[in-house]
């Protein structure tokens, strides 16, 4: 599934070997694997035999595959944007994201504290790394748009600007390691939430709660590949 090809149809996927796809794009493995489906073993075969194999649900990986063909295109959309337009792009997409979702996500865990904590021994860590997170990502946020964005902008608009920080790299720096701990804190969230399913006799706020982290990872995952891999070596480039 290389970015750089026309999409796929169902029926060309369907009949594309299951190692191929792999090869392509390594984000398929993560999705195979999430649907049970064994890409080392199962390589060589057609996705409509390993699906059938495996007794994966086909309507599912296919809508997933196609998914992150629609993903993969947008990214290559953005990368080519200019550097003031990317900055926008990131601030009204994934800051608003993460601050519309956030004080959610603490609504619902602390909900679940109070009506399940003392029952089920996952509530109560859940809620503690949930707070944890976004304790951590308000500030950073605040300092993208206040210290780091505008700085950009200036190197890219060529402007002197008054600074505390020296060189561009270092606030840089500073933002890759909370990016880490961010992904390291969803980890933690992750294994205790099962990857996000769900037990069968969870309340309506409950399976609200996981849908909810299964989305905002989703969205800080590509939030955080768009700086980390586009933003900041467009920005370092500038001082090269
Ligand atoms: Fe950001
Ligand atoms: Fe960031």
């Amino acid at each position: 599934m290389s970015q750089s090809k026309a999409p796929h149809s169902k029926e060309s996927l369907l009949a594309s070997r299951v190692g191929e796809l792999v090869a392509n794009d390594f984000r398929t493995a993560h999705l195979f694997s999430q649907h049970g489906i064994d890409f080392c073993c199962g390589g060589g075969i057609s996705l409509e035999r390993a699906i059938k194999r495996f007794d994966a649900d086909e309507t599912s990986v296919i809508d997933a595959l196609m998914a992150l063909e629609t993903q993969g295109e947008k990214l290559q959309g953005l990368e080519q944007l200019p550097l003031p337009d990317l900055l926008n792009y990131i601030e009204s997409t994934h800051h608003t994201f993460v601050r519309e979702k956030a004080p959610l996500l603490v609504e619902y865990s602390q909900k679940m504290v109070r009506a399940h904590g003392e029952n089920h021994a996952e509530i109560k860590p859940l809620a503690g790394w949930i707070h944890a997170l976004v304790e951590d990502l308000m500030p950073h946020l605040m300092k993208e748009e206040r210290i780091l964005f505008p700085a950009i902008l200036g190197l890219h608009n060529q402007v002197e600007m008054q600074n505390c920080f020296g060189h561009i790299g270092n606030p840089i720096n500073a933002m890759q390691y909370e990016h880490d701990d961010a992904l390291q804190i969803f980890e933690k969230i992750s294994e205790l939430t099962n990857g996000f399913v769900p037990p069968a006799h969870a309340c309506t706020t409950w399976r609200v709660c996981y849908a909810t982290l299964a989305e905002f990872e989703a969205d800080l995952k590509q939030h955080i590949y768009l700086e980390n891999n586009i933003l900041f070596p467009k920005a370092l480039a500038l001082t090269a």
